[in-house]
């Protein structure tokens, strides 16, 4: 397991690994691990709140455990749970067993009362589903943590993993408490889709991800190996920043970025014109309105002395308040097509899709947990009916 003396170190470790600090990533890192105490990373999806994490682990050698949250999960999916299925595997192969158990009893209330008697059997460490968080805390190596989206999760649920975080242990009614031997090194992530509670922010160091700079998001580029040159990628993150400046409903992160110049890597491409990046620019839009909307920049973008044929009638007041003019040519088509996507546009409301719609996909890629959609089926639903039927066991 290795260990960091310095933030240089971090710093540098984090490179060799695959990813790019900055000087903020490393020392709340190196902070990290020095003060014991969690780190909350913060800011928009798809700028390497969840990889950090995952670099986290690989400059440490420590497992990783990740906690993804969705709305509606509830603290069985995050601390444990019992395995009701091998619960009843096991009575039904001991059946004869039980069978003599109760054989004495006169009636069935002593027959409950003599199974009870046993029940201990059943509800022991042999039965017990750690979820991530008893995992982390169980682990006789230690872990990283990372409990990805918190946002998404309730407020209860919050509320629970704040306090087995506070104690770095879980109890468990039925067999006692757990306590880590060695605590993990703990990685919350949120896309502040809501604020979440000042208890869980006082806790927490707190570092907030941003797109990064343009050096940085170069460097990045350059680290993925995406086939695009120098030049090409230095000209292609400047577009990507400018994007970003636009008003667009889902500005690009850096992923888009990489899958950008992975494309254009892949048509052999040699020079950027805004023909080309129009073609492709749906690899890092992905609303029709932003769609438009980047299209009709990118020439601007591309080259802000361009003079485009077509008469000027559109102005776009971007974020920054300069007022850009893009062309358009006024066939009654091209009318007919604005107002189209005007009319798309105005129906097209934040907010109208779903918590899970926006950003990375609720669903953790790797250690899989649960699909948060609920049309999905996960694989422990018959089980978790089954449970409610039978009522939890945690008041004993
Ligand atoms: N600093 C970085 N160094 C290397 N790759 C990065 C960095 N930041 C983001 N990435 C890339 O961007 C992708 C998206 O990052 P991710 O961590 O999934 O975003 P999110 O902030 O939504 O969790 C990652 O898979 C990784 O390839
Ligand atoms: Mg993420």
């Amino acid at each position: 397991m290795t260990t960091f003396a310095t933030v240089d170190e971090v710093s540098s470790a984090l490179a060799e690994h695959g990813y790019v600090p900055d000087r903020r990533v490393a020392t709340t890192t190196f902070l990290m691990m020095q003060l014991d105490r969690p780190v909350l990373v913060e800011g928009p999806a798809g700028v390497g709140k969840t990889e950090l994490a995952k670099a986290v682990s690989r400059i440490t050698g420590r497992r990783l455990i990740r906690l993804q949250c969705y709305e509606g999960q509830d603290e069985t999916k995050a601390l444990y749970d019992w395995d009701y299925g091998k619960q009843l595997l096991y009575t039904q192969l001991l059946r004869d067993k039980i069978g003599e158990i109760v054989a004495a009893a006169a009636d069935l209330e002593s027959a409950v009362t003599k199974v009870a008697e046993h029940e201990s059997v059943f509800f022991s460490e042999r039965f017990l589903s750690p979820r991530p968080l008893l995992d982390a805390i169980r682990s006789e190596e230690p872990a990283v943590l990372l409990i990805d989206e918190i946002d998404r999760a309730d407020e209860a649920l919050e509320a629970v993993l704040l306090e087995a975080l506070g104690e770095f242990q879980i109890s468990v009614p039925e067999i006692g408490t757990f306590t880590s031997h060695q605590h993990p090194f703990v990685i919350l992530t949120s896309n502040n889709t809501r604020d979440l509670s000042a208890a869980l922010k006082r806790r927490c160091l707190h570092l907030f991800l941003d797109y990064p700079e343009a050096d940085r998001e170069l460097e990045i580029l350059r680290s993925k190996d995406t086939g695009l040159g120098d030049a090409l990628s230095a000209q292609l993150v400047q577009v990507v920043r400018e994007l970003r400046a636009l008003e667009l409903r889902k500005a690009p992160s850096i992923s888009e970025t990489i899958d950008w110049a992975r494309t254009l890597a892949v048509l052999g491409t040699t020079e950027l014109d805004a023909g080309l990046l129009a073609e492709t620019v749906s690899v890092v839009v992905k609303y029709e309105r932003d769609h438009a909307r980047a299209v009709a920049a990118l020439p601007r973008l591309l080259d802000p002395n361009a003079t485009v044929p077509g008469k000027l009638h559109d102005h776009d007041h971007s974020h920054d308040g300069r007022t850009h003019t893009h062309a358009n040519s006024e066939t009654p088509h091209d009318h007919e097509e604005d107002i189209g996507s005007e009319r798309r546009a105005a129906m097209d409301k934040p907010g109208r899709h779903g918590p899970g719609h926006y950003g990375t996909p609720p669903y953790a890629e790797d250690q899989a947990l649960v699909p948060a959609s609920s049309n999905r089926v996960s694989s422990d639903q018959g089980k978790r009916s089954f449970a409610s039927g039978l009522g939890r066991r945690r008041a004993l």
